[in-house]
């Protein structure tokens, strides 16, 4: 693997744009084969600006096309955080019967206001695409769901929902500073507030973004709710992490089941996740993507065209750890496509490649250790002792660009790992303890690729794969 100049940290097998700056994944939807990916977006700088929202397809999740951007900003301002869905029934007249359209459901953020020093400055508005998603139209009618006075208003994530009544209705979750506001549609383009969640409870060290409602099953089989919230800064390795509740909605009312905090992933870089809209309920799955950055350093990594990647692609589930509901995040299937050659590996290898994924079973409950080395004496270390599951970055590379990047990053786990699966590539790792009952994802800078492997001696049936694409 030979990096081109200024592509040291490209990744093999994580979506990352071709150029140019990238944050938030936004409108992810499904149609026929096509899992649709869009993303913050600015092509002109690899510093966050005017929000744009670029565009890539897969057949697979792994492989990605890049298309054309899909929204530019224009006199209502930038285009924010959003979802899309597919409004098979053509509710919004947007499209016709024999085309139903796809509508995105975005952020308006008016920078002319903001200047003004106004606080109304974000509103919601929408787009429609008539050919499976390829381009995008704005309505003429925009906003569709103007501010009310509120300085944060956004990242509208709608759903297909069907109330008591058995009525399907248009469910949006949106962010609003401090709490999230539910409102409900029957077109996409009138929008009535239905309720409001989260002033007092949850974590709120920083503004609420990015949210998502997801109904799920229980082990046992009963529906829950669980909602999403993305939060900076406050999250529990300092800057942008993701908290989400688990409890009942119903008629605008989520009723959280208790009072705990909890993190999606416990690792300092992965932020605004949320799920694709539209996937059959044959695959019986509900896959989220994250962005793998965090904001105290986004802007600041070293890489030279571009910036950000998002995570691998995860297939979230409802467990149940001595009687507390918890959401697990596990690699989605298609990921071992990308499994080339594998090894049988003793307590020390060295790595096939840059883009590597390492299995092994634990079969006590002993402190066990992991460490990844290059060949200039940078190591990065995943150690499990006393209940704590810790990352060590402190001497793993570049850092000097933030105060906080170079540390230990630890995450309480009380119950036992039997195994791990990890996933590194050219500027990251991901560790799924338990296919993914813990989970911690963290961006990585080595001054060279990494080489070598240590592992402690109660690691067992550990395995490299290289990964290629
Ligand atoms: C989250 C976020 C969103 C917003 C977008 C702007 O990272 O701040 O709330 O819509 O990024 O790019």
């Amino acid at each position: 693997f030979q990096p081109s100049a200024g592509e040291q940290f490209r990744p093999v097998y994580h979506f990352t744009p071709e150029t140019s700056w990238m944050n938030d994944p936004n409108g992810m939807f499904y149609l026929d084969g096509e899992y649709h990916l869009f993303y913050q977006y600015y092509p002109d700088s690899t510093v966050w600006g005017p929000m744009h929202w670029g565009h890539a397809v897969s057949r697979d999740l792994t492989h990605w096309e890049h298309l054309n951007v899909a929204l530019e900003p224009d006199s209502l301002g930038y285009i924010f955080s959003g979802s899309a869905v597919v409004d098979s029934k053509n509710s919004s007249g947007l499209g016709t019967e024999e085309t139903p359209p796809i509508v995105a459901i975005f952020t308006y953020h008016d920078p002319n206001k903001e200047k003004s020093g106004l606080v109304e400055i974000e509103s919601q508005g929408i787009a429609f695409s008539l050919d499976k998603g390829r381009t995008w139209e704005k309505y003429s009618g925009n906003p569709v769901l103007p501010n009310p006075g509120a300085r944060d208003f956004r990242d509208p994530k709608v759903q297909l929902f069907q109330g008591k009544d058995g009525e399907e209705f248009w469910l949006m979750t949106l962010a609003v500073s401090d709490h999230i506001e539910f409102y409900s549609s029957d077109n996409l383009i009138d929008w009535e507030k239905i309720g409001e969640f989260g002033k007092r409870i949850g974590a709120h060290g920083g503004v609420w973004e990015c949210p998502d409602l997801i109904p799920m099953k229980t082990p046992s089989g009963e529906l829950k709710y669980v909602l999403l919230v993305s939060i900076n800064p406050g999250g529990p390795q300092k800057g942008s992490a993701t908290q989400y509740f688990i409890g009942d909605f119903e008629e605008g009312v989520f009723t959280p089941d208790d009072t705990m905090i909890r993190w999606m992933d416990y690792g300092p870089d992965n932020y605004a996740g949320v799920t694709w809209s539209n996937i059959p309920s044959d695959q019986e799955r509900v896959v989220l993507i994250g962005w793998m950055s965090n904001w105290l350093y986004a802007q600041e990594v070293p890489t030279k065209t571009w910036r950000s990647a998002m995570t691998i692609p995860r297939s979230l589930s409802l467990i149940d750890i001595k009687g507390t509901l918890l959401l697990k995040s596990e690699p989605v299937a298609e990921l071992s496509l990308l499994r080339k050659s594998s090894y049988e590996i003793e307590v020390q290898s060295a790595l096939p490649s840059v883009a590597t994924e390492l299995t092994v079973d634990i079969d006590n409950e002993e402190p066990f250790f992991i460490h990844f080395r290059n060949e200039l004496g940078e190591q990065f270390r995943i150690t499990k002792e006393n209940g704590l599951l810790s990352i060590d970055r402190t001497n793993a590379g570049i850092s000097g660009f933030d105060p906080d990047f170079a540390a230990i990053h630890s995450a309480p786990m009380s119950w036992p790992a039997k195994n791990l699966r990890i996933f590194l590539d050219a500027h990251s790792v991901e560790v799924f303890v338990n296919q993914g009952e813990l989970v911690m994802t963290s961006t990585l800078f080595p001054n060279s690729p990494w080489k070598e492997v240590e592992l402690s001696e109660n690691l067992k049936n550990a395995k490299l794969f290289s990964l290629e694409k």
